[in-house]
């Protein structure tokens, strides 16, 4: 099947006192309709500046270089466009339309001053085609009932209810599912859910996770995951992608990765995973390098314990460990091909 998302060697530059830095590093990835793909990172390695640069929502000065064609329904004749190469008017018009967005706290992202209710049918009402035109434009009663439609469809209960509240008067649970329904209100094809249940308490994310699952299901939609709990990802994803330093240093089958990770740093985020870990718990020593002061070749070598002289000349490619999955690391014994992508 064609995939919905087809990144390409992805890359954000930020501007520091020190100079430019790369929080995406020529990262490349696919993501296909119906497919729920996990990216998992310690905190700072890209996880987040990663789906900003999806969504256009990079901070000022930021740079972006490669490609990420999204199957858009808007596209025209095309059938693709690189999100990459869009201007910030066409980047408005696909946010929310071809790829919605939930984080971690959706008191960041809800405007605490409106109603719940306003704000699902504002989110309808910024991607209508008709909108702003006149005439074809459906009335305010109809996107009224559209709104409690995508409340509903977050499984919100007593949604009209709920419609008239403000932010503070719901549950952190309830706040998640209201953000999942503005997300979903314009039927994107592709959500990205940044630490969605982090904030949550065990029982809460475990029906955030459920709601996520079912609503992709149904939907088709291409859910891209983010999450630092192995445990988490265990659950909801087909496919892991594990960002170091700004890189993606594995990536496969997330049952296969789990079961035999090919590269040291995923084999230490397990043994450090609580939730994943039956024995001692084995925190990776050392701590993740600054971006300004990378070292020459893998960026992990200060921290492997397999590390050997030639782990600082380059950085390793991705290379193919097993049908569909792929580790930058030399220790690989690559069983068909090397792989640049
Ligand atoms: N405006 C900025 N200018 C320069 N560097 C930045 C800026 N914003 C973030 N960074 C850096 O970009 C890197 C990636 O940050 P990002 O927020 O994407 O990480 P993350 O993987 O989402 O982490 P977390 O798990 O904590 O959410 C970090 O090293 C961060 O310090
Ligand atoms: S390339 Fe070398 S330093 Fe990097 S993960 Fe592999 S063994 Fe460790
Ligand atoms: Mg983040």
């Amino acid at each position: 099947m064609a995939p919905l998302l087809d990144v390409c060697q992805l890359t954000v530059e930020l501007p520091t006192p020190s100079g430019w830095v790369r929080p995406v590093n020529d990262v490349s990835f696919q993501l296909a309709p119906g497919e729920t793909l996990g990216l998992v990172g310690e905190s700072g390695c890209g996880k987040t500046m990663l789906s900003l640069a999806l969504m256009g929502l990079l901070p000022p000065g930021a740079r972006r270089a490669g490609e990420a064609w999204l199957a858009a329904r808007n596209a025209g004749g095309a059938g693709r466009l690189n999100v990459v190469a869009l201007g910030d008017r066409e980047l408005v018009a696909l946010r929310g339309r071809e790829i919605g967005m939930v984080f971690q706290e959706p008191m960041t992202a809800l405007n605490p001053v409106l109603r719940i209710g306003v704000q699902v049918e504002e989110a309808i009402r910024a991607h209508l085609p008709h909108s702003g035109r006149g005439g074809s434009a459906p009335g305010p009663g109809e996107i009224g009932r559209r709104a409690l439609q995508a409340l509903e469809r977050a499984a919100v209960p007593e949604p009209q209810l709920r419609a008239r509240q403000f932010p503070h008067q719901l549950s952190g649970g309830l706040r998640q599912r209201a953000m999942i329904a503005m997300a979903l209100a314009a039927d994107p094809q592709i959500l990205i859910a940044d630490e969605p249940t982090t904030a949550l308490d065990v029982t809460v994310q475990k029906q955030i996770l459920e709601l996520l699952a079912r609503l992709r299901r149904e939907l088709g939609l291409g859910l891209l995951f983010i999450t630092h709990d192995l445990g988490v990802v265990a659950q909801v994803a087909d496919r892991l992608a594990v960002m170091y330093a700004g890189r993606i240093v594995e990536e496969g089958p997330v049952v296969e990765v789990l079961r035999r990770p090919r590269h040291p740093y995923t084999e230490g985020l397990l043994r450090a995973s609580p939730q994943l870990r039956r024995r001692k718990l084995e925190p990776i020593a050392g701590v993740v390098p600054r971006l300004d002061a990378l070292p020459p070749g893998c960026a992990f070598e200060p921290r492997c314990p397999y590390r050997r002289a030639e782990c600082a000349a380059a950085v390793p490619e991705l290379r193919l460990a097993a049908p569909e999955h792929r580790a930058r690391c030399i220790l690989v014994e690559p069983v068909v091909e090397e792989v640049t992508r």
